[in-house]
């Protein structure tokens, strides 16, 4: 990169956080998706929003594309510097603000890691729900650009219902707030909303408002398997139906079960050769009898089905154990083969065809899939496995394939991603679920915030439009 925009890039920031090193671009220039890296040109943290928008008035002056960054697990490549450019390290904004314990709200940095904060608010007594698998090293703000979901969401919702209001650099170097800390605000178009999940396409979130709950008291924990792993998907929304809201109700096919137990130590789960799929159950409550009632009734709708003994997770330890086993699949599967992962969603009564279909599909193409995720949500991601196929295949093929499951899930009146992001690796997809007049009004609200295409370039929108 030229030397006069690394000195004006250091007169910004300060000389101790611009990085032309070629080992810390190496490290910046991947996120958790498949095996992909980009590195940036140069990287920089900045620490204040006067920085950015110094940065971003820069870039724009020359035409250099900036690549927000945040805690690099996500997995549709949003962060990654595909043209190069400057890639900006969140990582220096990861201060809490504030906890407001009267009005259940905390104030915080994007650069906090969601972990962190779900611990930092629960010492007060308060809760924020949202539970991505990565979220012992994902920062909130990189769950705000994707929207990201996790096992809770089923009952709390995702990322999105629980922003009320962000501080933002526009690409322009403008600096806004985009709402109110309000639970409700029917005031002109939602800017905030139109944040979430843009992927750091449309501005840099500097501030964070998110709207709190109370900590509940207590859970229970079910591990149920099946004997088939249509029928696991068929209970799914027979538990709802039963007028139950599970807070977690999670699918994992077989291979995930297995690969993630050989992957994570410490736990161990009978499975038995038979069982083809289970489903991790929760409910959660202040009322322990009630949560009783709830299990029981959850049984009588399992038992209609083809199971084998439900497990009990009878202590904290084995709870967390159960949950390290779900949270590990991703890294379990990543571990085993080259694969791609894509994050299908249905309306939920419609899994057992989305299954079905996917597999279908996969005899088709003749690849094999492992499939596992947040079926009360009827989200099921799906990891198509490398395995021995040859690359010609794996490359030329399997795009074929993964349109086919793309247009089922669009078929089911479901779409392309739940929680992951479109990104870099679903974008040649979104014409399924968009039509040209549809694309043209993203690529339309895409151009109003950023006219010279400086933020994160080439990410949801597909090229060809
Ligand atoms: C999960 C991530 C991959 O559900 O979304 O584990
Ligand atoms: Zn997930």
């Amino acid at each position: 990169m030229d030397i006069t925009i690394i000195t004006k890039l250091q007169e910004i920031v300060g000389t101790s956080f611009v990085f032309t090193d070629i080992d810390v671009l190496q490290k910046y220039g991947h996120d958790e998706t498949e095996d992909y890296v980009y590195p940036p040109h140069v990287v920089v943290k900045p620490i204040t929003p006067q920085e950015i928008a110094g940065i971003m008035k820069l870039a724009n002056e020359y035409k250099i594309p900036v690549v927000p960054i945040g805690g690099q697990t996500g997995l549709s490549g949003g962060a990654l510097a595909i043209n190069g450019g400057i890639g900006l390290s969140m990582e220096r904004f990861n201060r809490i603000l504030a906890i407001d314990e009267m009005n259940l709200q905390v104030i915080t940095e994007p650069a906090v890691i969601t972990q962190v904060l779900k611990e930092k608010v629960a010492e007060q007594g308060l809760f924020y729900p949202v539970d991505p698998s990565s979220m012992g090293s994902c920062f909130i703000g990189g769950n705000i650009a994707e929207n990201s979901g996790g096992a809770r969401a089923v009952k709390y919702g995702v990322t999105k219902d629980y922003v009320l209001n962000l501080e933002v650099v526009l690409p322009n170097g403008e600096i806004i707030w985009t709402g109110a800390n309000t639970l409700k605000n029917s005031t002109g178009y939602n800017l905030t909303q139109l944040m979430v999940g843009s992927e750091g396409t449309l501005a840099i979130i500097t501030k964070i408002v998110l709207k709190l709950l109370p900590l509940n008291q207590h859970n229970i924990l079910l591990l149920v398997p099946f004997f088939k792993a249509e029928q696991a998907c068929e209970a799914v929304s027979a538990i709802f139906r039963a007028g139950i809201t599970p807070s977690a109700l999670e699918f994992m096919e077989r291979d995930a079960i297995d690969w993630s137990l050989q992957h994570v130590d410490g736990i161990s789960v009978e499975v038995k050769p038979e069982h083809k799929a289970h489903l991790l159950i929760e409910v959660d409550g202040n009322y322990q009898e009630i949560l009783m009632q709830e299990a029981e009734k959850i049984l009588e709708v399992v038992e209609q089905f083809d199971i084998d003994d439900v497990l009990f997770a009878d202590s904290i330890d084995q709870k967390n154990a159960l949950w390290k086993m779900r949270r590990g699949v991703a890294e379990a599967v990543k571990a085993n083969s080259v694969y791609k992962e894509e994050d299908t969603v249905v309306p939920r009564y419609e899994l057992p065809k989305l299954l079905k279909g996917i597999k279908e599909i996969g005899t088709k193409y003749g690849f094999k899939s492992v499939c596992y995720g947040h079926a009360g949500d009827g989200n099921l991601h799906v990891n198509i496995i490398k395995g021995n196929m040859s690359d010609d295949c794996w490359r030329n093929e399997i795009p074929k394939g993964i349109r086919e499951i793309f247009e089922l899930t669009v078929q089911l009146k479901g779409t392309l991603s739940g929680e992951h992001g479109i990104g870099l690796v679903q974008k040649s997809y979104m014409d399924i679920a968009f039509n040209s007049t549809q694309l043209n009004l993203l690529k339309g609200i895409k151009e109003l915030f950023d006219p010279n295409n400086i933020l994160n370039p080439g990410k949801i929108l597909p090229d060809n439009i």
